[in-house]
Order: C-alpha cells, then structure tokens, then sequence
C-alpha cells in the first residue's frame, strides 16, 4: 500500500473516533445528540455505523492531524480540509456538523457525510469531495456491512439516503444499502449484482423518489436482476416511516409487500394520466404492452395482459396480438 493512501486512510480513521467522542462526550456535541436521538437513532446506532460531531471550529481537524504529523497537503487531497487560495492557509471542511463516516466495501474509512444540525443550514449534507481514497460513483453506504445479509438474504435494499439505511437496520432490514445522493451507476450495479440478483428499491415517496426508482429499476432489471419497489405513504421516507411506524411493520408492509417491477410501472406511467380520456386510456395501454413485451417470462406476459385485458374490457387476443407485434419489433 502506497504511503500516501495510509496517511490519508489514517487520518479518515483518527478524525472518526475523534468526531464520535465530541458527540458522545462533550458539552458541544450535545445539541447534535439531542438531534439525533430526537430521530429516533439509538445509541446503538451511533456506535455501530460511527457517527459523530464536527466542532464549529475552523482549523480543529487541520491543527489536531498536523500536530500528529499529517503533511496539510496529504490532508487537503483527502478532502478534509480546504486551502485559501488567498492566504494559503488551511481550514477545515466540515465544521459543525453530524459526521457520518462513509466506509469502502472493505471497511476503509474514506469520506464523511456531514449533516447540517439545523434546519435552515445549507446544504443539508455536505459530503466529502472525489478523492483518490473516494469515487462515489463507485461506493455504496453500508455495503461492507450489509455484504453477509445481501449474500443470505439474496436479496439487497437500496435506499436514498443514510438515514434510512441506519433506521432500516434497527428495524431488522440489514441488507441496506444507498448510493450517496446520486443515481444509481453501471458500477453499482456491478457491485451488487457480485452478491445477488434480487433488488429492493426503497426510495423517497415523492415525486423525486418515483421518477428515481423508475430509472434505476430500469437500469438494474436491464442488467438482469429481479428488481422490486417498496411503495410507502405519500411524502415519507423509510426513516420517517420506521420512526411512526415501527420495524415490525416496515418489514412486513413496505419492503415484504413490495411490488415487482412490471407492476410498479402500470402504476408510474397512470400516475399523471386520466385514463377517463380515451387518449390518454390508449397511450397508457400502450406504454403497458410495451413493457410487457420485454419481460421473458411468459406466465408473467400471460398476467399482465390478462389485467389489463379485464381493466379496460378488452379483448385478451388483441391485446395479446399487440404485443407480439412489440415483442417482434423489438428484436
Ligand atoms: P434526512 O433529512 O437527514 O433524513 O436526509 P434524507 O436522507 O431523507 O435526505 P433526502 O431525502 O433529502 O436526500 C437523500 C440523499 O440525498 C441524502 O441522504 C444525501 O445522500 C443526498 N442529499 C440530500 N441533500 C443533499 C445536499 O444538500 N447535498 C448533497 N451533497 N447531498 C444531499
Ligand atoms: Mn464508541
Ligand atoms: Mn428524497
Ligand atoms: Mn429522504
Ligand atoms: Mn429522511
């Protein structure tokens, strides 16, 4: 392992146990604690997945890794501190914030996800930036974690945000994983597809969290795994609804009810359609078969159009001659 790597990998790791004792220990890491607890993360939680609490301060993290013989420049390519272009002085880049340490599939700390305490700060996260250590298009949070459950369980969840992968785990879903606020990737992809084929996704529920799941379900099931979609009530998210719902239900009526692909999409593509008008009726009939012509499995073609031949009152052999026509096209 290069030099350099270790120094950067050693601070992250330093700086962790640090940010997790002001929050555990400190008079300044109380409202941040309070914070947290207020959400319903336990300390159990906390300790498990690191979190902490970066100080208000502008040069902590810079001055306690200098003193302990980290050069600035190390620190500033591993993100953790930033240099003024104007004084050439160094400061650091996160400063009072709840510290969310990301780790790599081996368990590497290599970047922080740090959340604002108070509402009206922004933004709400700031996440460390593309480091030689960090490549967020190649990292998902939890994964190191979550490896053993996704390989017994055959099955991964991907949630949007941190929150809801740690809330999940309380509730007993240890097969959580998230992408660090951004769409999903080819890589990604890749990575969960070296442990199963089963997919979860378990986005925000709005407008965002739909179109998101839409293209990442398409992404995944194009990359041939078995995707599903939990849906949950309109405008929460899996941790607000763990926090109002409890585990229990969680596991039961969001992620064990979840719907699979095909039918997640008769739902999205009605969603800003009034199928009262003929128009719109067709169009959406249309969409439907379309999709239906790409699915392999001929007991599930044999599902859907029969749905939606009993739906619309419709004859199941024309709908079934549609299809073909698509199926054929496509080819
Ligand atoms: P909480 O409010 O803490 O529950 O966060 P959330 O995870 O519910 O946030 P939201 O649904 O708004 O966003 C989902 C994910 O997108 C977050 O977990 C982050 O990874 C990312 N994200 C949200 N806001 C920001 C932001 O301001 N900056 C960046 N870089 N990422 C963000
Ligand atoms: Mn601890
Ligand atoms: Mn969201
Ligand atoms: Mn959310
Ligand atoms: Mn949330």
């Amino acid at each position: 392992i290069d030099p350099k790597r270790r120094q950067m990998l050693e601070a992250h790791e330093l700086l962790q146990k640090l940010y997790h004792h002001l929050l555990l220990h400190t008079k300044e890491g109380e409202p941040a604690l309070k914070y947290l607890r207020g959400r319903g993360f336990t300390d159990e939680a906390i300790e498990k997945f690191g979190i902490g609490y970066a100080l208000p301060a502008w040069d902590f993290a810079a001055n306690m890794l200098q003193k302990r013989g980290f050069p600035l420049s190390v620190l500033e390519e591993s993100g953790l501190v930033i240099r003024n272009e104007k004084d050439g002085k160094y400061f650091d880049r996160f400063r009072d914030r709840i510290m969310f340490p990301i780790m790599d599939e081996k368990g590497n700390m290599v970047a922080f996800a740090g959340r604002a305490v108070r509402k009206q700060e922004h933004p709400k996260y700031l996440n460390s930036p593309e480091t030689p250590l960090f490549n967020k298009s190649k990292l998902l949070f939890n994964l190191n974690r979550a490896r053993g459950p996704i390989r017994k369980k055959q099955q991964a969840v991907i949630f949007e945000g941190y929150a809801d992968v740690i809330s999940a785990d309380r509730a007993g879903v240890e097969n959580g994983i998230a992408t660090m606020g951004t769409s999903i990737t080819p890589e990604h992809v890749r990575m969960i597809k070296r442990l199963t084929d089963g997919v979860v996704i378990c986005y925000d529920s709005d407008q965002a969290g739909l179109t998101a799941a839409f293209r990442a379900g398409k992404m995944l099931s194009e990359n041939g795994c078995e995707v599903r979609v939990a849906q949950m009530p309109d405008g929460l998210d899996p941790d607000d609804y763990i926090n109002q719902h409890g585990g229990e239900k969680f596991r039961m009526d969001v992620i064990g009810a979840s719907l699979t692909f095909m039918a997640f999409k008769m739902q999205y593509f009605r969603m800003n359609k009034n199928l009262q008008n003929e128009g719109e009726k067709l169009a959406y009939i249309e969409e439907v078969i379309q999709e239906i012509a790409k699915l392999e499995n001929p007991v599930e073609k044999d599902l859907y159009l029969r749905q939606l031949s009993e739906e619309f009152s419709l004859s199941l052999d024309a709908l079934k001659e549609q299809e073909r026509q698509y199926g054929s096209r496509e080819t």
